[in-house]
């Protein structure tokens, strides 16, 4: 997507996108006035989608490719991983220790180290066998939390081995010259799925339901699905599959084509040659996998994959795959997130404390505080390398207490940016244009992003570090942690925040209403917290947001009537009156669950104390009574006023009105 202004005095937004829809390998040069595509195969679809705005590009997008998928509710958690995990005690040590320090864990992950010789769909008898497992999974399910593991797509050529074998009596694996295609991965020589065949489908969603039948795991982890192969084939001889006369960039260097994964020659169903349907795996994977996960539980699927093509976010999450417990990495997990939402998969993290090398204090903690906010959160690490769960260092455990605490209370946000994600295509993180296109300075940042458009976080991204040059698009800004630190920006600057060992920098902007509930250490817990409305008051015109609910597991998000609800709030200033208001799209569902909020503040009004307020339902039943109000000055001279004690039922129109 490229975003610029016409020309500075007149800055009409023209943003725009361009799809080269192609499977095949190529390289894409793109050298700030031109984009170059050098492509070995296949036919040219080529997109333009006219914008003008970064929230049309995405709409114009995702409605050719498909919209992301919701994920459920709980996935919004936070989520703790490693690979060499030794045994269940391992794991459970882990849960424990979360809980003993107080931190949010809402999901257990387990990666290859619980299969047995690393056979997707088993389970190493001694380390994990099935009732401590089965244990395990039912204290997660009784405490409100998930089990999440992973599966490769290589499936382990052995004739005792029940996957392999009606796999074989299926016929669905990959061929070359008319046989399976044999490559090496963890559990050893492996076929591999083709998911391009239709019989894989059922193949694959046979073999989640018996696991799930005995296992009932959450989600699934889609890994290796590139194909990585640990060998390299021979090329068949003068074939341009495997020996292109191109050579494209193929991590990072000119090398063959068919290194470290399936040879180009192999061949799909429909005689489809891996040369043109390579880089289609994970998708299809994915695909495979969500239909086998809303078959088996009937909810909507959790899924995690690493390979990704166009309209991959109508089927999974994705991670950024291996990156390195350095400074650099944890920076460039920003840019990382952000294209991923652009390419339209919105539910997207990087490895938390990073995946490989030994972590530091310093780093971790840097890195739960910039981690906490993105829409994945889930810390992850290799095996030799050093443990980094959060709770092992004091000063971690104390961040990830204080920014999880924040991402728990942010949840129903979150939560309804899914919903536009679904709805529309529009990014959960966003980088900083998407809200500000006629602000030039935010086209180049990178170390900064938005949630929606009412949220900014500005992270440490350098060792050492207790302060950050953040830039701030014009407008009030309210730092999230401490509403009466404020700041008021004329037109875009960079200003120097304070940012201690145990501070992240999170501001929202005037002109938003953030629906917010309490803290707790699982999702499910925190959604049974009161609400809160944050009113952020703008000076310049009205104040709007919105909160979208369901149960966080239904198939289709926003689907029967019923099943869900839509509310949106309005806020503004009228001579010496302040008032917010909601406007109840769908108030059924939340009605049924009696959510409430039970405080309203308005933050940035500018002025004198108030005189008295009213409170109202839109058809008049008066509300005063036992409403509390207090109010504050901060050193800019907002005023902050906090209404508490109300008990407004969420999907029930009201109106709350402040009068100077
Ligand atoms: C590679 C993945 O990227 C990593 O996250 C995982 O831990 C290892 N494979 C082992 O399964």
């Amino acid at each position: 997507m490229d975003a610029r202004s016409s020309s500075s005095s007149s800055p009409a937004i023209q943003s725009h996108g361009v799809l080269l829809l192609n499977s095949n390998g190529m390289d894409v040069i793109y050298s700030g006035d031109r984009i170059t595509y050098k492509v070995i195969g296949g036919v040219i679809d080529l997109y333009f989608f006219a914008g003008p705005l970064p929230e049309l590009v995405m709409e114009q997008y995702t409605e050719l490719i498909g919209r992301p998928t919701p994920m459920p509710y709980w996935s919004l958690g936070f989520h703790q991983c490693r690979y060499g995990y030794k045994n269940v005690a391992d794991v459970e040590g882990v849960v424990a220790g979360y809980a003993k320090a107080g931190i949010p864990l809402e999901v257990m992950w387990t990666d290859i180290d619980y299969m047995d010789g690393f056979k997707d769909f088993t389970l190493d008898p001694i380390n994990f066998p099935l009732d401590k497992m089965q244990k395990f999974v039912d204290t997660l399910h009784q405490n409100g939390q998930k089990y999440v593991l992973i599966l490769d797509p290589g499936i382990s050529v052995n004739k005792t081995y029940g996957t392999y074998i009606r796999g074989m009596q299926a016929d669905v694996f990959i061929k070359r010259d008319g046989v399976p295609y044999l490559g090496q991965v963890w559990p050893g020589l492996v076929y591999f799925p083709d998911f391009l065949n239709p019989v894989s489908e059922v193949f694959w969603g046979g073999e989640i339901k018996r696991f799930q039948d005995i296992l009932p795991f959450d989600g699934l982890w889609l890994d290796m699905n590139e194909i990585s192969n640990f060998i390299t084939s021979p090329p068949t001889p003068n074939s341009t599959l495997d020996d292109p006369p191109y050579k494209i960039n193929n991590a990072g260097v000119s090398r063959p084509i068919n290194n470290s994964t399936v040879p180009a020659t192999s061949s799909h169903w429909g005689n489809i040659t891996e040369y043109n349907a390579h880089n289609l795996y994970g998708l299809l994977e994915s695909k495979s996998t969500n239909a086998a996960l809303i078959n088996v539980t009937g909810k909507r699927p959790f899924i995690l994959a690493r390979s990704t093509f166009v309209t991959s976010g109508k089927y999974t999450a994705h991670w950024t795959g291996d990156n390195a417990a350095t400074w650099n990495d944890l920076a460039y997990s920003i840019p990382g997130i952000l294209n991923f939402g652009l390419f339209g998969i919105p539910m997207v993290g990087a490895d938390i404390c990073g995946f490989s090398r030994n972590t530091t204090e310093e780093l971790c903690g840097r890195w739960i505080q910039l981690g906490a906010f993105y829409p994945f959160a889930r810390d992850h690490s290799d095996k030799y390398t050093s443990r980094q769960e959060l709770f092992l260092w004091d000063s971690v455990a104390a961040t990830a207490r204080k920014v999880l605490g924040l991402r728990y209370r942010l949840l129903p946000y979150f939560y309804t940016l899914m919903y536009e994600a679904h709805q529309r295509g529009t990014p959960i993180a966003r980088p900083l244009f998407f809200s500000f296109p006629q602000d030039i300075n935010t086209y180049e940042i990178s170390t900064q992003f938005l949630i929606g458009k009412a949220v900014m976080v500005s992270p440490v991204l350098k060792s050492g570090a207790v302060s950050v040059d953040a830039y701030f698009p014009a407008g009030n800004w309210f730092d999230l942690f401490n509403y009466s630190h404020s700041l008021s920006v004329k037109s875009g600057k960079y200003i120097k925040l304070d940012a201690p060992p145990d501070h992240i920098n999170v501001h929202v902007r005037e002109g938003n209403i953030l629906a917010m509930q309490g803290e707790a250490m699982t999702t499910q817990a925190a959604r049974k917290t009161a609400f809160q409305l944050l009113v952020v008051v703008s000076n310049s015109g009205n104040s709007s947001g919105e909160v979208f609910l369901d149960d966080g597991e239904e198939v289709e998000m926003g689907g029967a009537d019923g099943k869900w609800s839509l509310v949106r709030f309005y806020g503004g200033i009228i001579g010496n009156k302040v008032s917010v208001k909601s406007q109840v799209v769908n108030g059924g569902f939340a009605l049924s669950q009696k959510w409430i909020i039970h405080k309203v503040i308005f933050i940035g009004l500018k002025g004198k104390r108030l005189k008295r307020h009213e409170l109202e339902t839109i058809n008049g039943t008066n509300l005063n009574g036992n409403s509390v109000i207090k109010e504050s000055f901060d050193s800019l001279g907002f005023l902050t006023v906090e209404v508490s004690k109300l008990s407004l039922l969420i999907g029930k129109e009201f109106k709350l009105e402040l009068n100077f």
